[in-house]
């Protein structure tokens, strides 16, 4: 099987230097993707920036901003089985990209933001039937609900929800949840354990259940 990932974060540039971001690493992208090699499958990576190695035997796809993350994305998973959405693209971007450098001027300016496309809804929204999306959630409040409406949302086969202290960690806690909102995984561990068990479920779930398996 080839599947997709997303990771790490995106860019959204205010003027030429400088630019709107979050802390992902890219860690767990990487963890997921060694997991995955290590089943057996191919895998593709469309990453944002990111200062972590991936493994070589996957093919890498390097963008900056979430648009450039949905166009790639969306072209690799037409060749793909499945997709998980471990990224965290910017939800926002400025509406006016500055051509120079915003300069001081002593007075309070005010940028603009208007959403990003998401790029797990996208993949979800319009997934053939032969292929399955996996979105994490990063929620601080009503977080088992708010991962189940975000699963439907998305149109995911699975969410896995994880905390805020999994950011740019080389640990996380995680619960993986399927859309009748039964909780088929709960873990907590280094971002490589978790990787390997999430990427075991995901075998176990979407992939040896499927009819279409013999084909792929
Ligand atoms: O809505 P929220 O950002 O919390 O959802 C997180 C999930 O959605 C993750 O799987 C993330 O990769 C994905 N996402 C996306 N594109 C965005 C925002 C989030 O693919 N613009």
């Amino acid at each position: 099987m080839r599947i997709l990932l997303t990771s790490g974060p995106t860019r959204q540039y205010i003027d030429p230097v400088r630019y709107i971001s979050n802390a992902s690493s890219g860690r767990m992208g990487c963890c997921l993707a060694e997991a995955f090699l290590e089943l057996g499958h191919e895998v593709v990576i469309v990453s944002g920036p990111v200062a972590i190695e991936y493994p070589s035997a996957a093919k890498i796809v390097q963008v900056v901003s979430t648009e450039e993350m949905l166009a790639a994305a969306a072209e690799e998973f037409l060749n793909c089985h499945g997709m998980v959405g471990v990224a965290a693209p910017c939800d926002y971007r400025p509406v006016v990209i500055a051509e120079n450098k915003i300069k001081k001027s002593g007075d309070r300016i005010q940028i603009e933001l208007v959403e990003t496309p998401d790029v797990v809804a996208s993949l979800g929204t319009s997934k053939r039937d032969d292929q399955w999306t996996v979105g994490f959630a990063l929620e601080t409040e009503d977080a088992h609900f708010r991962a189940i409406t975000k699963l439907h949302r998305k149109n995911c086969d699975l969410v896995v929800l994880n905390g805020v202290s999994a950011i740019d960690s080389a640990v996380t806690s995680i619960e993986v949840f399927d859309p009748a909102g039964k909780i088929v995984l709960s873990s907590a561990g280094t971002k490589s354990k978790i990787a390997e068990l999430i990427a075991k479920q995901i075998q176990t779930l979407l992939i040896d259940q499927r009819p279409e398996k013999e084909d792929q």
